[in-house]
């Protein structure tokens, strides 16, 4: 199977700990073992969100800080690329067409970011769109989409199964609700409805999680296309 991992900054490095960053390329391994293609999208966490905010206060316009998230991007996933030793390119992949050239050469790509205006959620669903991958799964801090944001309201219930265009639904109504997170962004979303894309999103603290869902075994919620 095609697989193309998304891991959420916040998951990756919340803080620098090596022993973290390495169980996700073991994982990376263990996929490959397992006869999967693999391809990766880090994200930028709070170390992105930090830089933004204070370059905010500095006075960087909103694509001066897009560029500013996406270098954080990229330097997480050259940690990433760091524990993959030779098994990946050396360095983050700065196109979905350099991502697929190293696939086919059978390195595992590295993205972070790739343009202003996005997230990587969305990097993340383009890549897998432009791979043509059986399957995405996205890494987050959350254990899966909820119908609510679980940090605000206490009985938030999270859904087992979504269709593309019921998670394009419910990301659209939590993003209109200030200070909700939605754990994928509506581009993505969007991305991953036209494409007609099988997703899954998890809680990715614990990285085996990511090895056992693209086995058919996970918590979180799968978002199937419409009329499956
Ligand atoms: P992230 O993808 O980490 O943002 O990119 P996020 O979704 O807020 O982070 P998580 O999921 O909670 O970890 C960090 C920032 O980098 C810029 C955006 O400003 C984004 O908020 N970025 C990222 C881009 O402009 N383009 C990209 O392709 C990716």
């Amino acid at each position: 199977m095609k697989v193309v991992v998304s891991i959420g900054g916040s998951v990756l490095a919340p803080d620098l700990d090596p022993a973290r960053v390495d169980a996700f390329a073991d994982v990376v391994g263990q996929l490959e073992r397992a006869g999967h293609t693999v391809g990766v999208v880090v994200g930028g966490g709070t170390v992105a969100r930090d830089y933004i905010t204070t370059a905010r206060d500095l006075g960087a316009n909103e694509i001066e800080l897009d560029q500013l998230g996406i270098a954080v991007t990229r330097l997480n996933a050259r940690l990433l690329i760091a524990a993959l030793d030779d098994r990946s390119e050396s360095v983050p992949s700065k196109s979905y067409e350099s991502g697929h050239e190293a696939m086919r050469r059978g390195d595992v790509p590295v993205l972070g970011g790739t343009v202003a205006g996005q997230t990587t959620d969305a990097v993340s669903a383009a890549f897998a769109e432009y791979v043509d991958a059986d399957l995405l799964v996205y890494a987050t801090s959350v254990d899966g989409v909820y119908d609510a944001d679980p940090n605000v309201e206490d009985g938030a219930t999270r859904f087992d199964s979504l269709t593309a265009g019921e998670l394009v639904d419910v990301v659209a109504d939590l993003e209109m609700n200030a200070g909700s997170n939605a754990p994928v962004d509506l581009l993505a979303a969007k991305l991953i409805q036209r494409s007609g894309l099988r997703a899954i999103v998890l809680d990715g603290t614990e990285p085996e999680r990511v090895a056992r869902a693209v086995e058919g075994e996970h918590e979180g919620t799968e978002i199937v296309p419409a009329g499956d």
